[in-house]
């Protein structure tokens, strides 16, 4: 993809903090413990994938490392900062964007608008915003439909559109919650060489929520497991694969 070969100008000094952690963290809704004591950490060189069958806490654990949920016990720590307290809009301005599993965008805002806004958002004046959101998305490959408004756009291009979205804070860390659902292995395939080339080309951590297991296997740097809440593996892919209580638990069903 030609695309890919010109990193954008990155037009903001991009966050500095080098590692997302999440501590020893619990999520309880009620009597259920949807995160039980739960441990990981992102650096900013790496892909880092998130797996687990459905209900296995994978969302919530992101909504916690982004502000969207407070831990019931244990810490987030941005570097070594500790969150405790932080709002989402906080998680972005030191440099922590996300994406959705639903697009979230604005509707009846045009492409190039709902990823200008959020620079604005962040303090950047209208033109620098714009010139920014044209490059992001030039970079994720959609830039033929700025002008487009976003509520018509197909899903395969609103994820893209959150992608630039995210990208516009010059994030340390994007946390991406299974931005190729629904795709077919070409457009998710396509998809997955953008992500891959985040941390490289924006120095930029990804965390990565992804059902596809070749996609997962193929680019993630490591791989965190989780099932009903609680940590069952964590390695390199091929350790992930070959281990047999993530197989039981959640591979087996994959094949
Ligand atoms: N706001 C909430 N209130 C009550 N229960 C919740 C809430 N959010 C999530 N849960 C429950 O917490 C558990 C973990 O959900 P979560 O959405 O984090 O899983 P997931 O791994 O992202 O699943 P999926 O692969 O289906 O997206 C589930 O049992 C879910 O029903
Ligand atoms: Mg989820």
């Amino acid at each position: 993809m030609d695309a890919m070969a010109e990193a954008p100008p990155i037009s903001l000094k991009p966050a500095d903090a080098a590692t997302l952690t999440a501590k020893d963290v619990v999520v309880h809704f009620g009597g259920l413990a949807a995160i039980a004591d739960v441990s990981l950490s992102v650096g900013r060189h790496e892909v880092f994938g998130l797996i687990g069958p459905n209900g296995a806490g994978k969302t919530t654990l992101v909504n916690c490392l982004t502000g969207f949920q407070a831990p019931t016990s244990g810490r987030v720590l941005l570097a070594r900062e500790d969150t405790t307290g932080w709002k989402p809009e906080r998680f972005r301005k030191a440099g922590v964007g996300r994406t959705f599993q639903a697009g979230r965008l604005f509707r009846e805002m045009t492409v190039v608008e709902n990823v200008e806004v959020s620079g604005v958002g962040l303090g950047l004046g209208r033109r620098q915003a714009r010139m920014r959101a044209l490059d992001l998305l030039k970079w994720v490959g959609i830039a033929a439909k700025a002008d487009v408004i976003a509520g018509t756009l197909p899903y395969t291009d609103e994820r893209r559109v959150g992608i630039a979205r995210a990208l516009m804070l010059s994030p340390a860390f994007v946390l991406l919650d299974e931005p190729a659902a629904g795709m077919s292995d070409a457009e998710c395939d396509e998809l997955m060489h953008l992500v891959s080339a985040i941390p490289k080309v924006f120095t930029c951590g990804v965390l990565l929520i992804e059902h596809n297991m070749r996609v997962v296997m193929g680019i993630c740097d490591r791989i965190h497991v989780l099932d009903g809440g609680r940590t069952i593996a964590e390695g390199v892919p091929q350790e992930i694969q070959r281990n047999e209580t993530v197989i039981a638990a959640y591979l087996g069903s994959q094949a």
